[in-house]
């Protein structure tokens, strides 16, 4: 049973966001090795509620990719040039007289053209803009729950098509949108591999289902004609991103911010040209979604 009510915790402070999706944690110091209890209730607690927002975490890069291996092993990032000498973290920086869109501008759930996408993605805020910049979050599971049970039953045989060919191809947006961006991003034929998942996948530890389709990555659906796909995908895209199942994510420096990439999308949304945005990410391994 998943732990939901404060009560529930033991060690560290859980407060639910008021859109009911996502939560803060306090009364832990990422910087050192979390006891086993603590580490337990920080899973407990990212299980319920998908986004877990660690405020004032002034976390060396050393501590940031502790933390992440106590969440699991590291994942692959394709495509982007790590930071010197840390093959796993990727810093996500973006100048103040940059005018390529900002990197993650998109709805998408990380990686998952991936045979096994990762499970989690953790973001420190390094510097903030003072406008903008926020991180949009979608509840999948929520939007799934929100279908018809006819719907439901329509999409549960179905298995969508993922690549990371339209940002990362030869032909993608990366390719041809080079003009002064910060971040290096490596473009490649590879990225034009496909991959197939279920277009509803069950959560491995709270066995709940969720949509698992993205804008970005989500190319098609294995047996539809493309406009039959499309007509698809694009409902299940219009009706993931209402407002009702949306989190918006406002940073402050030195936060640390953790979402599961198996029951949500996420957008970054731009908006703070003219000021510098940093930020630092790992991806922890995941499995093949099922
Ligand atoms: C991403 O990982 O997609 C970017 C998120 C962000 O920069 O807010």
């Amino acid at each position: 049973m998943l732990m939901e009510a404060q009560s529930a915790y033991r060690t560290i402070k859980v407060q639910p966001q008021e859109t009911g999706f996502g939560a803060e944690v306090t009364g832990l110091d990422l910087a050192r090795p979390l006891a086993a209890e603590v580490l337990a209730e920080v899973k407990a607690a990212w299980a319920a509620h998908a986004v877990l927002a660690f405020p004032d975490q002034p976390l060396t890069l050393d501590q940031l990719e502790a933390f992440t291996l106590q969440m699991g092993p590291f994942g692959a990032d394709p495509f982007i040039k790590p930071m010197p000498g840390r093959p796993n973290v990727l810093e996500l920086r973006r100048e103040p007289d940059e005018k390529a869109t900002n990197f993650g501008a998109g709805w998408h759930s990380d990686w998952s053209f991936q045979p096994e996408p990762p499970s989690a993605t953790i973001l420190r805020s390094e510097v903030t803009p003072p406008v903008g910049g926020d991180t949009l979050f979608c509840d999948a599971a929520r939007a799934y729950e929100a279908l018809s049970p006819t719907m439901q039953a329509m999409l549960a045989p179905l298995q969508a098509i993922h690549s990371a060919a339209r940002p990362y191809g030869t032909k993608g947006i990366f390719a041809s949108e080079t003009a002064g961006r910060t971040m290096q991003i490596i473009t490649s034929p590879e990225a034009e591999k496909t991959e197939r998942h279920p277009l509803v996948r069950t959560h491995p530890v709270t066995g709940r289902k969720a949509l698992y389709v993205s804008p970005v990555y989500t190319v098609g659906i294995e047996g539809l004609a493309e406009p039959e796909a499309e007509a698809i995908l694009g409902f299940l895209f219009k009706h993931l991103t209402q407002e009702a199942f949306i989190y918006r994510h406002r940073w402050r420096p030195g936060m640390v911010l953790m979402w599961d990439n198996r029951c949500t999308m996420h957008f970054a949304e731009g908006g703070y040209d003219g000021h510098l945005r940093l930020m630092h990410r790992t991806t922890v391994a995941g499995e093949v979604p099922a």
